[in-house]
């Protein structure tokens, strides 16, 4: 029996093809970090049906007592209209854990791109309701402190990348925009080896679908992080591909695919699983500090995708062949941990 050394992961497998393409990251833990102990929670449409809510206290409990948390897709289309939905449980999981950072890089070819989107902010948490008169509203709300620690982690980042930074904004409309833009712009003397430019969101999304290869680090508030972090997605190889770490400062992060629930595939075992693949080499190089089986994880799926491509990238190899694809590199690598054998000397 594989011992652990206190370090969990609580693993949310969501929604729709969450399960099937959670059910490969699950291996490729067990494969490559046995000691560490994986404990499977309910969240989303799953936990509405067994408790009635999308959140329960204790997968709540269970996240924020975690070393780091792996969540595949929640979302279903039969709470689409619901009064409680699926999607509120994700929105409460970010906001208990506080994992402001979201991470949602982009890479093919020659683009290599990293979103750095505000995740626990903006319209998603803002006030909300109904007027007398019918009206509905959703409001984006920025506290300076809230854009500045988001803008500060960008900062920080490009100075690890090619030391350039883009901050996303609609200045010419909105307030919080403008505050977005003074914070970036007060606080880029102290980052004097980042270059920083400002876009507009519309000018940015029509950018990334023409020219992606001129980003470096783009920085930007949680809903138009939402909608160019899929165009990121769709001009490097499509949402089976695109993985995301959120962090927080200190506490569990939480690693998931950017693609949703799939439902229109959901059931069929054709998901591409490579998203919660990279989403798990993500969570074990923050979530816990192992950048050699992180590395490893990444070239693994690189190489099976070459080799053994899903039907969205137009191959025919299913979740499974994928998955097992993936493992096999990890094992010709000499990688895979295995409790028959030690660390270093298996390598050797
Ligand atoms: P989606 O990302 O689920 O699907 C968009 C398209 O991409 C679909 O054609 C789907 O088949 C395809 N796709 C997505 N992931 C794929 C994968 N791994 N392999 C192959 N094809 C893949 O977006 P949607 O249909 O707009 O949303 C469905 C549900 O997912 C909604 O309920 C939504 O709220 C939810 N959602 C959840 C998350 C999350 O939990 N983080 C993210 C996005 C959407
Ligand atoms: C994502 C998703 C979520 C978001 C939804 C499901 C709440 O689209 O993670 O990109 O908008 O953040
Ligand atoms: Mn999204």
């Amino acid at each position: 029996m594989p011992t652990h050394n206190g370090e969990r992961v609580v693993l949310l497998p969501g929604d729709g093809i969450g399960p099937e393409v959670a059910e490969q990251a699950r291996r490729v833990l067990e494969l490559l970090v046995p000691e560490i102990e994986i404990e499977e929670r309910l969240i989303g449409a799953a936990a509405i049906r067994a408790t009635g809510t999308p959140f329960p206290p204790e997968t709540r409990d269970a996240c924020v007592r975690a070393t780091a948390v792996l969540k595949g897709p929640v979302g279903d289309p039969e709470f689409d209209a619901a009064d409680v939905r699926p999607e509120q449980g994700l929105l409460a999981l970010r906001a208990a854990l506080d994992t402001y950072a979201n991470l949602r890089p982009a890479v093919a070819g020659d683009v290599d791109l990293l979103i750095v989107r505000e995740l626990v902010g903006g319209l998603y948490f803002g006030a909300r309701g109904v007027r007398d008169d019918g009206t509905v509203y959703d409001t984006c709300e920025y506290h300076p402190r809230q854009v500045e620690r988001i803008v500060r982690r960008a900062f920080r980042l490009a100075q690890t990348r090619h030391g350039r930074l883009t901050s996303v904004d609609k200045a010419n409309v909105l307030d919080t925009s403008r505050l977005w833009r003074r914070i970036v712009d007060d606080l880029a003397p102290e980052y004097p080896d980042v270059a920083v430019e400002h876009l507009l969101v519309d000018n940015a999304a029509m950018q990334l679908a023409t020219n992606p290869e001129q980003f470096d680090v783009i920085v930007t508030e949680n809903m138009f992080g939402d909608i160019l972090s899929d165009l990121a997605a769709a001009v490097t190889g499509g949402l089976g591909l695109a993985p995301s770490a959120s962090l927080s400062d200190g506490g569990p992060g939480l690693f998931e695919p950017v693609h949703g629930s799939a439902p229109d595939i959901a059931g069929r075992g054709v998901a591409n699983p490579a998203a919660m693949l990279r989403s798990t080499a993500m969570l074990l190089e923050h979530g816990l500090g192992r950048l050699e089986e992180a590395s490893a994880l990444s070239c693994a799926v690189d190489l099976a995708l070459v080799s053994t491509p899903t039907v969205d990238l137009g191959g025919t190899a299913t979740t499974d062949e994928l998955g097992a694809a993936i493992r096999e590199q990890l094992v010709v690598d000499g990688l895979a941990a295995s409790p028959y054998r030690g660390g270093d000397a298996a390598r050797a």
